[in-house]
């Protein structure tokens, strides 16, 4: 897809963006209607909107809004930036109102997800697309017990957490838990792909000193993206449903 980020960045948002191409990408069919809810100071709202598409992106931080604003005028592109959350969305924009909806990043700090998840099947139009993007558990738990917080892997293997007991990054989900919430909600699952499973394991120094390392980790992790053994292993899933 175009606008892709060079160096780190593109090792960590190089698979969700290919996963985006089909339903975004400049081979998709006319410009969309795409609500980013959560979409904070508008990384991905901007480059959306540059592919052509109307992008509207609802926070309930007007720092993040303001730094949003500041973003799309420097791109030279338009944003709509409203303020809310998911609770107040369906005020905000309305049922029926989008093609496309982009959850990233945002599920895991959630006070209801299953609610948040029929807000966001309400918002889309029939046949429309959400793509959310979520931490992933298990990854989480192995991470916090390399770094020697053993008390923390147990406490984060449960769960079903209070979002306010979930420390600092929210939830995070496993494949089975996020499907079963997805379905739940009235949308059908298309793809569940793993994203950053190398990437945050890797040393940044190794990445900026070997040449062509970047790329090749890019390439690693398009390999193992929609290998189902792969996904316990990953930083975060990416999951494109529909609603029938
Ligand atoms: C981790 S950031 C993710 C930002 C962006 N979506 C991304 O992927 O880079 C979480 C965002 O969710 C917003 N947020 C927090 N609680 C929310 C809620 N209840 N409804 C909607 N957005 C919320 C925050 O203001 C913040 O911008």
């Amino acid at each position: 897809m175009a606008n892709e980020p060079a160096g780190r960045g593109s090792t960590r948002t190089a698979v969700v963006w290919s996963g985006l191409e089909p339903v975004l990408g400049r081979g998709s069919a006319e410009s969309r209607d795409v609500l980013d809810i959560g979409g904070g100071t508008g990384g991905l709202a901007v480059r959306v909107g540059l592919l052509g598409h109307r992008v509207t992106v609802v926070d309930p931080s007007p720092d993040a809004l303001a730094a949003l604003d500041r973003r799309a005028r420097e791109h030279d592109v338009r944003v709509a930036g409203r303020q809310g959350d998911l609770s107040s969305l369906l005020d905000v924009v309305g049922p029926d109102s989008a093609d496309v909806v982009l959850c990233h990043g945002v599920l895991e700090v959630v006070d209801d997800p299953a609610a948040a998840l029929a807000t966001l099947a309400r918002v889309l139009r029939p046949g429309g697309v959400l793509s959310l993007l979520v931490a992933q558990r298990h990854a989480a738990v192995v991470a916090r017990a390399m770094a020697g917080h053993f008390q923390q892997a147990l406490a984060m293997l449960a769960p079903e957490q209070p979002v306010a007991a979930a420390g600092r990054t929210g939830r995070r989900y496993t494949h089975d838990e996020l499907t079963a919430l997805v379905g739940d909600a009235g949308l059908t699952v298309d793809t569940v792909h793993a994203i950053r499973v190398f990437t945050d394991l890797v040393p940044g120094s190794l990445l900026d000193l070997e040449p062509g390392a970047s790329a090749a980790l890019v390439e690693l992790e398009h390999a193992v993206a929609d290998r189902p053994e792969y996904l316990p292993l990953a930083t975060q899933l990416h999951l494109l449903a529909h609603r029938p």
